[in-house]
């Protein structure tokens, strides 16, 4: 029996639904959701004693990174509902060599490859967690906007479990490698005349409003994403032999990620299975800095939940409407596409996260919670391509943690002595183009862009479908009949 449950976000509201239900916010107020448990009286008391038994074995799903770790996800019904194609083995390195090239003290940075999953970045952990959950409300079409990983990742999923994919993505903002990916596994790609932003508000607006559509919706508003990519924080604390790292160090896209960090440590703390949590800092890339004005500028905090009605919420309402005002809603402009987002609709959750992620009971610990810097596009370039000479190589949103790191010890927050895990989160071969570009000076992206000199002919051609940002055009092209 399951003792799971959804549940809003807002203290004040809390309102439940059934873990079968399929929501991306709560019906009574319109916030985000957790998914929440009923922990079992069997849960282990320490947390070297979580991870499966049998995780030494290469059986499903006890191989999966995430689902070792599954006694800390219980929403499932059944083992047997579990999708997964062996994501999550992933490594916590030590990186010395880097470390000594910045400035850290021997055995204190560690970088998390989360590259190197299947699809090749961290998003594997959480839809492996979604698909669960589709499958287990029996899904038939599921769909994402995504700067090109969660697109990737979609598809992979998709084409395992014969879920029929839709994929948004802005035309022009995507990287060669994802959107490859997405074209071989078979997902319907939408190329949409707009950003992420754009393509988010829609594939959103047709999941809760279109029924006819039949949408699942795969992006990180979905609370069950955000369980599975919990088990990033789980994997690096058995890579540490289960030592609290001081830091933890994210890129801040979307702000997904950072959020179900902070919901892992959340719930770690209130089991009892740890009395120190590490303190989280969240990178964004200076061209799209949402948070890092929100949090840092604005001032605006979690306050324990208040946020809705401290004014929290309603200053946040207020910048958005500025920055649309201003002209740069639809404009944020970074290198490291992964993370060219305007509006992370995980916001409410990342201010969660910093303010749990204090460092309590560490060196690195502050009341006022964790940090929010931002790094331009040479910074992560530069950085990027030192995480390549002295390790296994990331994207350039990755290398926004490690910048993040230098910087953080630069301004005297980090010591030499703390234990810094920072997050690489997609593989270096996702954006080849920004490699050549630093390590040759040539600019691959500015070359035009010939028409197909022949139409696609394989038998399996996927190409992309163009479309304007036009609700009837994209349902068109998804084969809705209904039209709203
Ligand atoms: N790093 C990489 C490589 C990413 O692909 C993303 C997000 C992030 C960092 C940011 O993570 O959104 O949880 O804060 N990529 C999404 C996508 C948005 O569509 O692939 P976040």
């Amino acid at each position: 029996m399951t003792t799971a449950r959804q549940q809003c976000i807002n203290p004040a509201c809390a309102a439940k639904y059934p873990v079968t239900d399929t929501l991306v916010s709560c019906r009574a107020c319109g916030s985000l959701l957790d998914v929440l448990y009923d922990w079992p009286s069997d849960l282990p008391k320490t947390l070297p004693a979580i991870p499966s038994p049998r995780s030494h074995t290469w059986a499903h799903p006890d191989a999966s990174g995430v689902w070792r770790f599954r006694r800390l996800l219980p929403f499932f019904a059944a083992e047997g509902d579990i999708v997964t194609i062996g994501e999550g083995q992933t490594i916590l390195q030590r990186a010395d060599l880097l470390a000594a090239e910045l400035g850290f003290d021997p055995d204190c940075l560690h970088l998390q490859y989360e590259g190197l999953n299947p699809s090749g970045s961290f998003k594997d952990n959480g839809m492996t967690a979604a698909f669960t959950h589709a499958r287990m409300v029996g899904a038939k079409v599921c769909a994402c906007a995504s700067t090109g990983n969660t697109s990737a990742s979609m598809a992979i999923y998709a084409a395992q479990c014969g879920i029929k994919p839709v994929i948004f993505i802005g035309e022009g903002k995507i990287a060669y490698g994802k959107l490859s990916q997405a074209l071989d596994y078979g997902a319907l790609t939408l190329q949409v005349a707009g950003d992420f932003d754009a393509c988010l508000a829609r594939v959103r607006h047709i999941a809760e409003n279109i029924p006819a559509a039949g949408v699942y919706l795969m992006n990180s508003v979905n609370p069950f994403r955000l369980e599975g990519q919990k088990a990033v924080m789980y994997r690096v604390l058995q890579g540490l032999n289960w030592r609290i790292p001081d830091w933890v160090i994210v890129p801040g896209g979307n702000l997904g990620n950072c959020a179900a960090f902070g919901k892992a440590f959340m719930e770690l703390k209130a089991l009892g299975l740890i009395d120190r949590v590490p303190r989280l800092a969240v990178i964004n890339a200076a061209g799209a800095r949402t948070l890092d004005t929100i949090y840092n500028k604005l001032n605006i905090r979690w306050n324990g939940g208040k946020y809705f009605s401290d004014g929290g919420s309603t200053k946040v309402n207020a910048e958005y409407t500025r920055m649309d005002a201003a002209g740069e809603g639809g404009r944020a402009h970074t290198i490291a596409s992964a993370i060219e987002i305007n509006r992370p609709v995980n916001l409410p959750k990342a201010l969660r996260a910093l303010e749990v992620m204090n460092g309590e009971g560490c060196d690195s610990f502050h009341a006022s919670g964790g940090v929010v810097r931002a790094v331009d596009d040479e910074t992560m370039k530069h950085y990027k391509a030192a995480v390549g000479k002295f390790g296994f190589g990331c994207e350039p949103a990755s290398a926004a943690s490690v910048a993040g790191a230098h910087l953080l010890l630069k301004e005297g927050l980090i010591k030499p002595h703390h234990v810094v895990a920072c997050i690489l989160t997609g593989h270096l071969l996702k954006d080849p183009d920004v490699t050549v570009g630093y390590h040759t000076g040539l600019n691959t992206k500015a070359a035009p862009q010939p028409a197909p000199s022949s139409p696609p002919a394989g038998r399996y051609a996927n190409p992309p479908v163009k479309v304007k940002d036009d609700l009837n055009e994209i349902l068109r092209a998804m084969g809705v009949q209904h039209v709203a």
